[in-house]
């Protein structure tokens, strides 16, 4: 197996670190993570839009995701919350400064040239985990350098070779200082999600037509995030597919690798390789949360993966409560699909989730805001979080799950 990680030594330099100018102009701007997924639409090339904002189907599990969020009812008590509470925790043994994070992600670069990166920077700087995807555009070794106190890593199933790509890349995510290795068990086949594909992103490989060079003209902005941070490129797997292979070399050398889902047997070897904490994400049941416990995983994250895969899954907070029933006391729970602000995160702490992650969220602030995307989303997400605690009473995040709950669509599971 090649060693090379392809990695440049990675330097972030001060003006990168507070290149931010958030504050009260944007506030105006975009008060909700709902203004920036509008104007997101409007401000990159449509088939960046409708790569990271498209669903399965007809878009009816993420519908289904966002109503479920917001069919669930948390019954204030007052008279106890004189200021606003605080919401760090730990997770895994480490302290982050909120009960949420970015969920992973392939591909977020063709939604803003350079988003790996100011996603890795945002969340260092607010220390909110980050999770790295393997088909994310920043290599391990450096998303380690720029995010290194709250970098957790996503594999898919690379099974060719008796699992060697699979083990080399945990291998060097553990090399790099990973915290937290997430192996997306939801993918066992790849389903296909219309509105990618008719903007021209279905076929495995990125050759724009005049459609698309049309788009990329006018979106001046994004055109010069790409003339600076490059093609996007599978960055983890760059080093695998050969000397000079080129951005749809490696599309086709990862489509060629990954496949399928880990079954039991193969999550059960790399629980023997990994040695520090370990998530399984895309559990939707409770007896695989069980199941996922009992070969000593730490992490359950409950997912449909943000209505991508197929439309007839449940809503994941729908399911939540059954699984937080099963293995709350043993496990740390995550939670993402739908959210889009912090009273969706505290609805989710509510029902049982330690903490709660957002992937298109993020893509909005990118689209909408570029290199100060991120940032913003973190920022609204953990205010609003306060706020939602501060309303309901709950001092601490964890004491989101003493108040009174109306949840019609939570899913009963038969003994
Ligand atoms: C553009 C895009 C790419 C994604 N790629 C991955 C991936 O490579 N690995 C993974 O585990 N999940 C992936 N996901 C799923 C997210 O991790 C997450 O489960 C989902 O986005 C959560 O739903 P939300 O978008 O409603 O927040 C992707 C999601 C999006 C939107």
């Amino acid at each position: 197996m090649d060693d090379r990680t392809g990695a440049t030594k990675i330097t972030v330099s001060s003006a990168e670190q507070s290149a931010y100018r958030g504050g009260t102009a944007l506030r105006r701007r975009f008060p909700t993570i709902d203004y920036l997924r509008r104007h997101a639409r409007r401000h990159i090339p449509n088939f960046a839009f409708e790569y990271g904002d498209g669903g399965a189907g007809t878009d009816k599990g993420i519908a289904r995701n966002w109503a479920a969020l917001d069919a669930v009812e948390l019954v204030a008590r007052y008279g106890v919350m004189p200021a606003l509470p605080p919401v760090d925790v730990e997770l895994f043994g480490r302290r982050y400064a909120a009960p949420l994070g970015i969920a992973p992600m392939g591909g977020p670069a063709l939604i803003w040239p350079g988003a790996d990166r100011y996603m890795a920077l945002a969340a260092q700087a607010a220390r909110v985990p980050y999770v790295l995807g393997t088909v994310g555009g920043l290599a391990i070794e450096e998303a380690a350098a720029i995010a290194p106190d709250v970098l957790w890593f996503q594999l898919y199933r690379m099974a060719r070779n008796d699992h060697a790509l699979g083990f080399d890349i945990v291998r060097r995510a553990d090399a790099a200082g990973a915290h937290v290795l997430v192996l997306t068990i939801d993918v066992p086949v790849r389903t296909t999600r219309p509105r990618e594909v008719v903007v021209g992103l279905g076929g495995g490989k990125f050759s724009p037509d005049l459609r698309m060079i049309i788009d990329m003209l006018r979106s001046p902005g994004w055109l010069m995030a790409l003339q600076k941070n490059g093609h996007p490129r599978f960055a983890n797997l760059v080093s695998y597919a050969g000397e000079n292979a080129s951005v749809n070399d490696v599309i086709a050398f990862a489509r060629s690798e990954m496949g399928g889902a880990f079954t039991w047997d193969e999550i059960a070897r790399f629980r023997d390789r990994w040695k520090r904490p370990m998530v399984l994400k895309g559990i939707l049941h409770p007896a695989d949360a069980e199941r996922a416990v009992s070969l000593g995983i730490e992490g359950i994250w409950v997912s449909n993966h943000g209505g991508r895969q197929i439309e007839a899954l449940p809503a994941s907070i729908d399911v939540l409560p059954a699984i937080a029933a099963q293995v709350g006391g043993r496990a740390s729970i995550m939670l993402d699909s739908g959210v889009r602000s912090g009273t969706d995160v505290v609805r989710a702490l509510a029902l049982g989730a330690h903490a709660a992650f957002a992937g298109k969220a993020f893509l909005w602030g990118l689209g909408a805001l570029g290199a100060d995307g991120p940032q913003h989303v973190i920022e609204l997400l953990i205010d609003e979080t306060k706020a939602a605690l501060g309303q309901i009473g709950a001092h601490l995040p964890a004491e989101a799950r003493s108040v009174v709950i109306r949840h019609p669509g939570a899913l009963a599971f038969p003994k």
